[in-house]
């Protein structure tokens, strides 16, 4: 049932060439400038006139939902806002039947996600959802979806469940896009084009885990760790310590990079693996000054960097490279070594992969 794997994690990781692929399938048509999103269609002149999008979700999912916050803006020019959804459903939210709900759910079950979406309901809004299991409660409660397709998911930490979130987000959001003509039908075509080749690009980056499980060895023992990132990499630095946390027991927080001056610096030192997402984007010289700053106060440097990198590989203790990809993608690259990375501490530390202590698979109590 492993499929010749240890842990359900491992394989579920190896998983996501083909899990992103079933994602798309049918879903883009790259020559065309074309997005097919069965469920949305209905809904098309609503994306086109909304002028507020909220993502309701909880851990890992709510990651996917910052990414998607990033996507939808950038290229849909729509503001969005991402909640937790235990903190939506409790304070009284400000809804009206203008807004478009988002959930987002592998499992469909989660108690406060779906307690949010009644809300959302309740006020009027349009709510869709965003799941991976098929039939799950909110995918029954929701006016309409997208599911991810990632396949069943039995580690308790989420993986290709997350990759697949995000897939289904970026598609979203270039649909969006394209309904408000916030985007050229070349530029589509360009971007779909470099969509349609990322499961590829996710099988090379798989290839990394031979590294990443050796940098796991010269760190499984600190007790502490930090993960910054800009931009979309942000909330991947989120999701690399979460994945940490819960499954290596190990203290990790995730920091916009240039957050860390108003607070975190003050625990580097010598003790303090960093982990960057810093690979050639938008803001790949903003991390690279961030960078400088952790190595100035001795910290030890980890970074994720894009294929054939000189400058930052100089001033790191160790780096992973991923293939080079355009911005818009680079979650869907950066996340992988993070997973191995959590996988093999985890592994090391003695700790139970697939089912972490005091975690549920899906939370349905609140
Ligand atoms: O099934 P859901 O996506 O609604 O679950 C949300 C969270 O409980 C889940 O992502 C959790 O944080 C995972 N264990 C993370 O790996």
């Amino acid at each position: 049932e492993k499929g010749g794997y240890d842990h359900f994690m491992l394989k579920e990781i190896y998983e996501q060439a083909r899990s992103i692929r079933d994602c798309l399938r049918g879903r883009i048509y790259p020559a065309q400038g074309k997005i097919q999103l069965g469920g949305l269609q209905e809904y098309k002149e609503k994306l086109k006139m909304v002028d507020r999008i909220i993502i309701v979700a909880c851990g890992t999912s709510w990651h996917a939902g910052l990414v998607g916050e990033y996507l939808i803006e950038e290229y849909g020019r729509v503001p969005v806002e991402v909640e937790y959804a235990s903190e939506f459903r409790y304070r009284n939210p400000i809804i009206t039947h203008k807004d478009i709900v988002i959930a987002i759910s592998q499992s469909g079950e989660t108690a406060d996600t779906m307690a949010a979406l009644e809300i959302a309901k309740e006020r009027g809004a349009t709510i869709f959802g965003i799941c991976n299991v098929v039939g799950a409660s909110i995918p029954r409660i929701t006016d309409a979806g997208a599911y991810t397709h990632a396949g069943p998911e039995i580690g308790v930490a989420s993986t290709k469940a997350f990759t697949a979130q995000v897939t289904v987000l970026t598609l979203i959001a270039f649909y969006i896009a394209q309904q408000r003509g916030t985007i050229s039908q070349s530029k589509l075509i360009e971007f779909l084009t470099e969509l349609d080749s990322i499961p590829a690009l996710v099988e090379r980056t798989l290839q990394c885990n031979n590294r990443v499980e050796e940098i796991a060895a010269r760190f499984k023992d600190s007790n502490n760790c930090l993960f910054l990132g800009r931009g979309s990499s942000f909330p991947v630095a989120l999701e690399g310590a979460l994945k940490l946390k819960e499954i290596s027991y190990v203290h990790a927080e995730g920091y916009p990079a240039a957050e860390m001056k108003h607070g975190p610096i003050a625990l580097i030192d010598a003790d303090m693996p960093v982990i960057f997402i810093a690979t050639k984007n938008s803001s790949y010289e903003k991390v690279v000054s961030n960078i400088q700053e952790v190595k100035a106060r001795g910290g030890r440097v980890i970074a994720i960097v894009t294929e054939g990198d000189t400058e930052v590989r100089d001033m790191a203790e160790y780096v992973i490279e991923i293939p080079q990809t355009d911005d818009a993608f680079v979650p869907l690259l950066a996340t992988i070594p993070l997973q191995f990375l959590s996988y093999h501490i985890a592994l090391m530390r003695g700790c139970n992969v697939d089912q972490p202590r005091n975690l549920a698979k899906s939370v349905t109590v609140e």
